[in-house]
């Protein structure tokens, strides 16, 4: 069992109302065209409040919600908007999932890997517990270029302290071809937000060979 402290708690009282008007702007739609590709026995690592949990298929097996901020878990076990598959919100942590080997057929994570301390080793679980051929969804914001990579990574100190460890200047894509992923689709796109320290996503999908 994690605990939650209260930056962790300040978080998940400001997070789903920040991101409400983000998801409207569009956001929402990444998701739910992302999420379509969901099948199987899926896990989301990081789910928060369970922006997401509206926009996966009802057909999947199952569908484990993986959250460690005991605040936002409330929330998503509160969530009714959920798939018709078995829901599980489950406490946990990225870097040592307590799950067995190749136990999902898709893991899926959304602005996630901005957050935990060593996105190489969460990368290496998440190829871990999905089975050979499984897909990982990933949808992240990055670091951007030029100007607004100087801005995120003036901005990043201050970042982390206010949103939970999240680090504005992550080169997600560069972790990720660093792993044993076989990358098959990746889209840089932007987030519908006025913030420029997280516009710049990269939204795709990698596969377990
Ligand atoms: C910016 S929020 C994104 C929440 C949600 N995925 C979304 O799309 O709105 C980052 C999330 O990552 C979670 N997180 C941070 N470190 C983690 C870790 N080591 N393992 C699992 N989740 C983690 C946080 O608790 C938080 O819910």
């Amino acid at each position: 069992m994690t605990t939650t402290t209260f930056g962790e708690r300040c978080f998940a009282s400001w997070y789903p109302r920040f991101m409400a008007r983000v998801e409207r702007a569009g956001q929402a739609d990444v998701r739910r065209a992302q999420l379509a590709h969901a099948h199987g026995r899926t896990l989301e690592i990081g789910a928060g409040s369970g922006l997401s949990v509206p926009h996966y298929p009802d057909d999947l097996a199952e569908l484990v919600l993986l959250e460690p901020n005991q605040a936002l878990r409330a929330q998503l076990t509160a969530r009714t908007d959920a798939p018709a598959a078995r829901v599980t919100v489950v406490d946990g942590d990225a870097h040592a999932l307590r799950f067995p080997d190749a136990s999902f057929d898709t893991v899926t994570a959304s602005l996630v890997f901005c957050s935990v301390r060593d996105p190489a080793r969460a990368l290496a679980e998440v190829h871990r517990v999905l089975r050979p051929g499984g897909q990982f969804l990933f949808h992240e914001h990055v670091r951007g270029t030029g100007l607004r990579a100087t801005v995120q990574d003036l901005l990043t100190p201050v970042q982390r302290r206010l949103a939970d460890g999240c680090h504005a200047n992550r080169d997600f894509e560069s972790l990720l071809r660093a792993t044993d992923f076989h990358l098959e689709t990746i889209l840089r796109a932007r987030m519908p937000t006025l913030l420029p320290t997280i516009v710049p996503l990269v939204v795709g999908t990698a596969r377990r060979q």
